[in-house]
């Protein structure tokens, strides 16, 4: 059973390898995805050490010059995805978005470097990424933090990573639809439109591109201009940990002044996370930089907090936390809690359970010695895969698999569950 699925996560892998990079799915995503690629580099180390590392290179090739990695590389035309590049039109010589998202490259280099078998070809090319993922970091504090909090804001719900989660809905109503004219959707041509987010969404989605558009990408610019500020901490926790393990193996390859600055970011960072701490809810909550107030709903944003090093008081809180929802799901760890209003277990981020989630947060409960909550979602994300298939997400209580099929981040998260365990 277990070889088979090696086997067929294997496959997926090369099914969805470009070459330099590889695509999420055929189809509903057929570009190169940030934060897809740095965790899908670690499947493809099981495949072929060289390639992987070659996964997170083409992506630092389209790094802009202020120091940010887009969120999307329009690598080759595709007319099946909105929105393409036209929409962006970021001028960029390769196409890309002008949004970015969760910064995991750092904890994937490291992790890379810290396997690799050829300790030479790792020592030269994790050299030459170092420099490059620290101006990506520095960019976040300078860009989404001009006001020095140790916290960063996304600008767009796409930079999260948790495209429709009901944490951003308050702060979404804000965002005007006026003005975005007609436009065809393409997710739903290849999804079931139950598992994607509304039109209505869409509207706002495109309202911000376009008044980013309008200011040039101008990162100077667009903090402030947003009429859409949000503090993730799940979001600041995946930077938080990328710093932390960039300035470990910065030390490791004699960089003492680049590992020097990253540790103080994210001490200072792991500081300010304790703001949005809630006792009531056992978990971190987001906070609405334009009202000033965290947002109260119980989402997994605030779970993924444990994949960073925070203290070990709120590990524990969460690894109790993920126990209680086990409880009442079948298949953790649902972005939803579903006793919330909103909770849709099928909805994109509205409850379904990821798989890269649940890597994130075993890996981070297994290194705080909570390895029962982190064997149980290991468990959980092994059963799906046997249920469902590679999906993009599950629901958390019936398991039906949602969204895309044969997803490239659900692959290589299977074969790092299997062929090493949670923890590296
Ligand atoms: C969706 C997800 C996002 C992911 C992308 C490609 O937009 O919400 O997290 O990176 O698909 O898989």
């Amino acid at each position: 059973m277990t070889d088979a699925v090696i086997a067929r996560a294997k496959e997926i892998l090369r099914m969805n390898d470009l070459g330099a990079y590889t695509v999420p799915t055929h189809g509903l995503y057929p570009f190169q995805w940030n934060w897809d690629s740095a965790l899908s580099a670690l499947g493809l180390f099981h495949i072929d050490e060289d390639r992987a590392w070659t996964e997170i290179e083409t992506l630092f090739d389209h790094q802009w010059e202020d120091g940010m990695v887009p969120h999307i590389i329009f690598h080759k035309e595709d007319e099946g995805y909105f929105p393409g590049p036209e929409v962006y039109d970021t001028r960029r010589p390769v196409p890309t978005s002008g949004l970015t998202q969760p910064p995991v490259t750092g904890f994937a280099v490291r992790r890379l470097f810290d396997r690799a078998t050829d300790k030479e070809m790792a020592r030269a090319r994790a050299l030459a990424l170092l420099p490059k993922i620290a101006r990506w970091h520095d960019w976040f504090y300078r860009a989404r933090d001009p006001h020095g909090t140790g916290l960063v804001a996304v600008i767009h719900p796409w930079e999260t990573g948790r495209d429709n989660s009901i944490d951003w809905d308050d702060a979404f109503e804000r965002v005007p639809t006026e003005g975005v004219g007609a436009f065809q959707r393409r997710d739903i041509q290849h999804a079931d439109p139950a598992h994607r987010p509304t039109q209505e969404q869409y509207k706002r989605y495109i309202w911000l591109v376009q008044l980013f558009r309008g200011l040039a990408w101008d990162n100077t610019k667009l903090h402030d201009a947003s009429p859409f500020r949000i503090v993730d901490p799940g979001f600041n926790a995946i930077l938080l940990r990328s710093c932390m393990d960039l300035a470990d193996l910065a030390e490791e390859l004699g960089d003492t002044a680049l590992s020097l600055d990253q540790r103080a970011q994210a001490e200072q960072g792991l500081d300010a996370l304790e703001t949005l701490w809630s006792d009531s809810r056992q978990q971190y909550l987001c906070f609405d930089r334009v009202t000033k107030a965290l947002i109260d709903s119980p989402s997994v944003g605030g779970l993924i907090p444990a994949f960073a090093p925070i203290a070990p008081n709120r590990a524990a809180a969460i690894a109790a936390h993920i126990d209680a929802l086990g409880k009442r799901v079948n298949y953790l760890i649902p972005s939803h809690d579903p006793d919330a209003p909103g909770y849709d277990g099928e909805r994109y981020w509205r409850g379904p359970t990821w798989l890269i989630v649940n890597y994130m947060v075993a890996d981070g409960l297994e290194r705080d010695g909570h390895t029962r909550t982190a064997a149980r979602i290991v468990e959980d994300s092994l059963k799906l895969i046997e249920v469902g298939g590679f999906s993009e997400y599950f629901d958390p209580i019936t398991g039906t698999p949602c969204g895309g099929p044969e997803f490239t981040w659900t692959a290589a998260m299977v074969l790092e569950f299997l062929e090493r365990g949670p923890v590296g």
